[in-house]
Parts: C-alpha cells; sequence; structure tokens
C-alpha cells in the first residue's frame, strides 16, 4: 500500500520459522526497530509462519505479548498504539512442497506486496553430540570449538518424505518415472525456500529484500560440488549453508543473472537485457552463535553448552551474541536498513556476508564476515570497513584470483543446477 507521494504505508515482511529460537527473536526485533525508527504513519504487518495452527496461535499470542510490552516499556517513547503492528500466522512446512505452493497461492490471491521476506526456518539432522570431542575440542580450543563446531553427530543420507502419492501401481502401469529423491536439510534449508522465492516473485518489488540465513559454519570441507543437496555428505546441514552462500552471494555477478532473473521472474519469460538492479535483491545473513533448540540437547548439557558460549564471547570471540535477540540483528539489519546502509554499500564495496557480532559484554552489530573464495566482498584483498577479522576459521586461507575464480564457478554451477532441479520439481507439483 502507497501514499500519495510514493512512501509505502504498510511494510509486509515473511519470516519462516517464527515459533521458535531465532525466528521469533526476528519477529520481536523487526516489530521493535520498526516502531522506533519509522515515520507514525506506517504500519508493519508480520507475517510468520509456523508448521502447524496451535504453533502460529501461540506465536501470534506471544508476540502481541511482546509488542505490548515494548510500549509498555518505552514509557511513552512509542507514542504509538498496537494498530501500527499487524500480526499474522500463516503454515508452511518445508519439506512439503505441496504446502509452499499452497502458501504461495494464498498470498498471490491476496496480491500484497512483500517486502522483505526472511528465510529463517532450517533443520540441522544431528543425531547427537560427541561429548568426548566436544569437552576436547572446548579444552584445547574453546573459540573455534563454538564457533565451527565439529562435534556434533550428523545423520547422514537423511532424505525427505515422497512429495507425491504412491502411484507406483500406476507408474508402472503408464511408465511414468519414479519421483526423484530430495535430501531433507537442503529442501528444509534452501530448495523449499528456493521455490517458494520464485512462486511469490510476482509479490516482490525492485526494492524488496529476500533474506537468506547462513551460518558461521558454512565452510567448504562439508560441501560437494557433485551433490549439492548433501545426501552423501557427511554434514548436510553445513553443506545446506554453504550452498546458501553460493547462491546468494554470486547472486549478482553477470555469470549467474540468467538464472536469477528466470528464478526472480514472475512470468517464465527473463529477459537477458534487464537490468539485474531491476530484480529484488539477495542479502546473505547469519546470527552467529545463539543458544537456541536447534541443537536440541538435554537441559543438562545446555547449561554447559551456554556456559562455554559465554566463556567463548568473554575470551574475545566475535561471533557470540547468544540472546537470539541479539543473534537477530543481522536479518532485522537486512529487511530495515536503509538503502545508503546496505542495497548501496554492496554496490559500492562489494556483496558480503552481514552477521550478528557482539563485544566481550554482548553489544551487539552487524559486520561482514569472511567467506572462504570469497573474502568479505568478492574482491580480492579487500577489507571494508565493519568487516571482523577475528575469531576466523582455523582452516582458512586467503582468498587469491585462482579461489575467487573457483568460487564464482561453483556459484555459476549451482544457480545452473538449482534452476534445473526447480524445473524438474514444477513439472513434477502441476
Ligand atoms: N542457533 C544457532 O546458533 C544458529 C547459528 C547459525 C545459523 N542458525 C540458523 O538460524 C535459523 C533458525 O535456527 P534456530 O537456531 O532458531 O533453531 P530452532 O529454534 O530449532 O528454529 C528452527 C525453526 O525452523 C522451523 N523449521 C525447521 N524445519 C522446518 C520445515 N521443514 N518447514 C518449516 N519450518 C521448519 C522450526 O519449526 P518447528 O519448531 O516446527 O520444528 C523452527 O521454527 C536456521 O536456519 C539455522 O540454521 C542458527
Amino acid at each position: 500500500m502507497q501514499r500519495s507521494d510514493g512512501e509505502p504505508t504498510t511494510f509486509t515482511v515473511l519470516v519462516t520459522g517464527a515459533n521458535s529460537g531465532l525466528g521469533f527473536a526476528i519477529c520481536c526485533r523487526l516489530i521493535d526497530e520498526f516502531l522506533a525508527t519509522r515515520l507514525h504513519s506506517q504500519t508493519l504487518h508480520v507475517l510468520h509462519s509456523t508448521r502447524d495452527a496451535s504453533k502460529s496461535e501461540d506465536t501470534s499470542r506471544r508476540l502481541r505479548v511482546h509488542l505490548q510490552k515494548s510500549i509498555r516499556q518505552s514509557n511513552g517513547s512509542l507514542t504509538t498504539s498496537e494498530t501500527r503492528v499487524k500480526i499474522e500466522g500463516v503454515l508452511v512446512d518445508l519439506t512439503k512442497l505441496r504446502t509452499v505452493k499452497a502458501l504461495a497461492e494464498q498470498l498471490l490471491d491476496r496480491g500484497d506486496v512483500l517486502d522483505a521476506v526472511i528465510w529463517n526456518a532450517g533443520l540441522a539432522g544431528w543425531k547427537g553430540t560427541d561429548y568426548l570431542a566436544g569437552t576436547w575440542a572446548i579444552l584445547t580450543n574453546i573459540i573455534q570449538a563454538t564457533t565451527y563446531p565439529e562435534f556434533m553427530i550428523p545423520s547422514v543420507g537423511l532424505l525427505a518424505a515422497p512429495q507425491t502419492p504412491d502411484d507406483t501401481k500406476s507408474n508402472q502401469r503408464t511408465g511414468a518415472k519414479e519421483e526423484p529423491k530430495l535430501g531433507q536439510i537442503f529442501l528444509s534449508n534452501v530448495f523449499g525456500h528456493y521455490l517458494l522465492t520464485h512462486w511469490l516473485a510476482p509479490l516482490f518489488r525492485p526494492s524488496s529484500r529476500i533474506i537468506w540465513t547462513s551460518s558461521t559454519s558454512a565452510v567448504p570441507p562439508y560441501f560437494n560440488i557433485d551433490d549439492i543437496q548433501g545426501i552423501n555428505v557427511h554434514a548436510a546441514y553445513e553443506s545446506s549453508k554453504r550452498l546458501t552462500d553460493l547462491l546468494v552471494l554470486t547472486s549478482e555477478l553477470p555469470s549467474t543473472r540468467s538464472y536469477v532473473q528466470k528464478l526472480l521472474d514472475s512470468h517464465e519469460s527473463a529477459q537477458e537485457t534487464a537490468e539485474s538492479s531491476s530484480t529484488p535483491k539477495m542479502i546473505l545473513t547469519h546470527p552467529g552463535i545463539v543458544a537456541t533448540p536447534l541443537a536440541a540437547q538435554n537441559w543438562f548439557m545446555q547449561f554447559w553448552m551456554v556456559a562455554a558460549l559465554y566463556l567463548a564471547r568473554w575470551l574475545s570471540s566475535p561471533w557470540h551474541p547468544i540472546d537470539p535477540y541479539k543473534g537477530a540483528i543481522s536479518a532485522v539489519f537486512a529487511a530495515l536498513s536503509p538503502p545508503y546502509q546496505l542495497p548501496e554499500l554492496e554496490v559500492q564495496d562489494g556483496k558480503g556476508k552481514w552477521g550478528s557480532a557482539t563485544g566481550v559484554y554482548g553489544e551487539e552489530r552487524v559486520a561482514r564476515t569472511e567467506v572462504e573464495g570469497w573474502g568479505y566482498c568478492g574482491v580480492v584483498g579487500k577489507i571494508p570497513a565493519g568487516s571482523v577479522t577475528t575469531g576466523r576459521w582455523a582452516g582458512r586461507k586467503d582468498v587469491d584470483k585462482e579461489s575467487r575464480e573457483e568460487f564464482e564457478e561453483q556459484g555459476r554451477r549451482v544457480w545452473r543446477e538449482m534452476e534445473e532441479l526447480r524445473l524438474e520439481w514444477e513439472a513434477i507439483l502441476s
């Protein structure tokens, strides 16, 4: 919705995985920062997604409680009413593509513009923790161990349940092919969001922002370019995050333009000649390390895990916000910051991975993060102001011309494969 001077009156944000951890904190922080920084004539529409109706109702209720508390605590500085924030739940399970399509159709029917989408929902797929290895890693190098953990035990080879009804007999009769396999972690963390991006494309305008959630642990050893779904890799979660880095960071390069335009084109008629600036921007974020149910620890281990995270922060680790609300700062910055603080900065200094960093006392800020093969901004040797150069991955190598080229080549390849997969699955689902 727009005012007569062209300024939108309603800012709509869709956040996935909003019932828990970081997703819930993102919604809370969006509300607080929107009310504190936007004109009183503007309203915020928070569309939060969860997997079922009871989680949806509970999330709406808790967000309303948060809104009322924020207004109360502002002692009048938020001279505003609750009516400036509309909270609404929608349902989607990203590992069930028919629900992804149903959500897209529901939103398309309404036709409201999406100013930002925050692809936060994620599944780790860990089946346990190697406590011995974890204790040793923490005792020998606590910052590395708690920023790039290697002691979670992954479930290798997790597959998503079939997406179409089991028509084995009729397939045998008609000679139809069996449904291709989909890696479960890949589907929930990347591909479900990827398809949703395409199906929601008519609701984006050029200024809309598509915000992806990565991780500090998105390091190359976990990723195999010949297995982008991470079905056979040792750590599908970390693989899905490296894939996210590759997709988003290369999304504005000429070598991926034709794929990105097809993904974001609402009429399946991508014009290679169109200016890339006329498509919405993809932004890469990560929350640092936050204490959430993601690692699925019991209360006893959760206590020691949080203690180790605080110790790491006090020993000057930059990537330990711990509190989900602090960890939400990068995603909320990506959604609400004015053009000169993000899109224009990326044009000027290069595309970045925006992380939630903290100081020793937990004061949070947004900072550029080093990515293997890309560096801080895709330019060899360049470290823009506001980059974090401490607490880096122990296996890191300085980016050189070769590794930068390899990153771009991998980016082009994953974009091609993701587009092929999208077309294949659109045909299957239709
Ligand atoms: N915690 C960290 O330190 C950390 C660090 C780096 C990145 N991240 C990223 O931050 C994001 C949020 O994680 P979190 O730490 O807040 O974990 P969390 O508390 O477990 O939240 C994950 C959210 O994603 C939802 N979700 C999972 N699979 C889904 C699916 N197939 N379809 C729809 N929703 C699904 C969950 O819903 P249910 O409750 O229904 O399962 C939940 O709402 C993830 O992308 C994660 O990779 C977290």
